[in-house]
């Protein structure tokens, strides 16, 4: 999930959006699941696996005769070892992005699975990766009608469907099912266990927010947790990256200040506002605490272990009578530019396909936040519903529905509904990671666990660590 910016901007066409919405507009895409380490065993995408297609149908709650279907990719592993018949199947259930990028970057589930004898099957989400409706990107991504069926509802619904045909495929209905998930896909694991325990046995939930809805976590705690991932490393750089936001501003609105900004970030285009470089370095920021894991990563973007160490490093060693600015550039180039071979830096660049977020954020996934004065790096910012709601219907013609999520899936008073009707999850959590803030971190039952690694960032899950 993509790190909340500041204020909103429109985009101008959907067509447009992968490209330059989601940067742009609420709240936060999710990175992905248990970041895998660069290099170990068989590298990063090494997973051998073959790559299927399954009709599935675009809407699974209501019947208008049209029966409209699409192509669902689902990956299926290869590796033998399977138990055959009967024996697990260790299901992820796609998030927001490319399938073939999460199973790549999913090391616990690959790990894992010969220990169980299980089959790997890593199931896309609709609307992403190659999962179209009505047969291409561009038309899927028309309208507020074409997007209509881009629900989480829909999403577990698939994966419901898919795993029912493909058990019966195998003749292997008595098998057990676990599901995995990381960050959104990580919600999507909690929840379909709970709404179909007929059909997965357990889930194991990475730095999952299923409690970053209404007023459930204060608002504030994503930005804090950033915050405080920076301050924790350096106190001059927590106070550079806190003084930027206003030199940005002034710099901005000054003679030709648009071209230099553009200049001082060597991005490719001129910028149109400073409020899109202040997203882009926002989402640096916030990408950063996701993957500020001790040793050197290839999940987001390639990375140097303690990557936020690096990043203050650069900020802070900057010759004296360096501007804030220029520190700031020289800080976020370990981000966007860690290999030295980026010419200049696009700012809507996309490269995970994840920009169907902002509709999901749009419409169920309303996840209010809010950066305060006194604990944030963040320029102060307090979550309005009503002009989030307006830019909604501008940027897709609808208004969210912010009380959905806790309708359909619960979210209030979570210990105790999920002490009395939930089991079999594992919740896990690195508190270094924003998103731990709306994670589940306490133990509710003796089947309903938290895992927390107090140093961990979204957790790079060792198999060990769980089995
Ligand atoms: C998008 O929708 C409009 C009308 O709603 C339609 O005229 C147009 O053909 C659609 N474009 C695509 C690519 O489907
Ligand atoms: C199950 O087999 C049928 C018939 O070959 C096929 O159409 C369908 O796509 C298969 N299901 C899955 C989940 O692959
Ligand atoms: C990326 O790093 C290389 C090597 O340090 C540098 O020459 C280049 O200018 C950087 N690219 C950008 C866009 O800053
Ligand atoms: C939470 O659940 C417990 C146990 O069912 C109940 O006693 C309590 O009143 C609930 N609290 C709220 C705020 O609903
Ligand atoms: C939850 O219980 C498990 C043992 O069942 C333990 O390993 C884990 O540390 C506990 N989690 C928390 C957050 O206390």
């Amino acid at each position: 999930m993509h790190p909340p910016p500041r204020r909103l901007l429109l985009p101008l066409f959907l067509c447009l959006l992968p490209a330059v919405a989601w940067a742009l507009l609420p709240p936060p895409r999710f990175p992905g699941p248990h970041a895998r380490r660069a290099g170990v065993r068989d590298g990063v995408g090494g997973y051998e696996f073959d790559t299927r297609y399954f009709r599935q149908r675009l809407d699974h709650f209501s019947f208008s005769g049209g029966e409209e279907s699409f192509q669902q990719r689902y990956l299926v592993g290869r590796a033998g070892g399977w138990a055959g018949p009967g024996g697990p199947i260790f299901f992820y259930c796609g998030n927001e992005g490319d399938i073939a990028w999460f199973a790549a970057n999913s090391g616990l589930v690959w790990e894992a699975a010969p220990r169980f004898a299980a089959l790997v099957v890593f199931a896309e989400h609709r609307y992403y990766g190659e999962s179209m409706p009505f047969g291409s990107k561009e038309k899927a991504y028309n309208n507020s009608r074409s997007l209509a069926y881009l629900t989480a509802e829909q999403a577990i619904a698939d994966y419901a469907v898919l795993l029912t045909d493909l058990k019966r495929n195998l003749s292997s209905e008595s098998s057990p099912v676990v599901l995995f998930g990381g960050s959104y896909g990580g919600m999507l694991a909690a929840w379909m266990r709970l709404k179909y325990p007929h059909i997965a046995v357990g889930a194991l939930a990475s730095s999952a927010p299923i409690l970053q809805f209404e007023d459930i976590v204060p608002q504030t705690i994503f930005y804090d947790i950033v915050s405080n991932d920076f301050k924790r490393e350096s106190l001059s750089c927590f106070q550079t990256i806190k003084d930027s936001w206003k030199e940005l501003d002034e710099q901005g609105n000054g003679q030709d200040g648009l071209l230099k900004l553009s200049k001082t970030f060597h991005l490719c285009q001129t910028l149109k506002t400073t409020g899109g470089l202040s997203d882009w370095l926002n989402s640096a920021y916030g990408f950063l605490a996701m993957v500020d894991y001790p040793m050197s990563s290839d999940f987001l973007m390639p990375l140097p272990s303690n990557p936020i160490k690096e990043v203050c490093r650069n900020i802070d060693k900057q010759l004296d009578g360096t501007s804030t600015l220029e520190r700031i550039y020289a800080g976020v180039n370990i981000y966007y530019n860690y290999t030295g071979t980026v010419d200049c830096f696009d700012l809507d660049d996309d490269p995970h396909g994840m920009g169907g977020w902002q509709w999901q954020a749009c419409t169920e996934m309303v996840m209010p936040m809010s950066s305060s004065e006194s604990l944030s790096m963040f320029p102060p910012y307090e979550f309005d519903y009503a002009s989030y709601a307006d830019d909604c219907v501008k940027s897709f013609g609808v208004r969210p529905s912010p009380r959905w999520i806790t309708t359909e899936f619960g979210g209030h008073n979570i210990s105790a509904v999920l002490e009395k009707f939930g089991s079999n999850i594992i919740f896990f959590n690195g508190l270094l990671d924003p998103w731990s803030g709306g994670g589940v971190l306490k133990n509710i039952s003796g089947s309903v666990v938290a895992i927390v690694a107090p140093l961990g960032s979204v957790p790079l899950v060792q198999t060990d660590a769980v089995f």
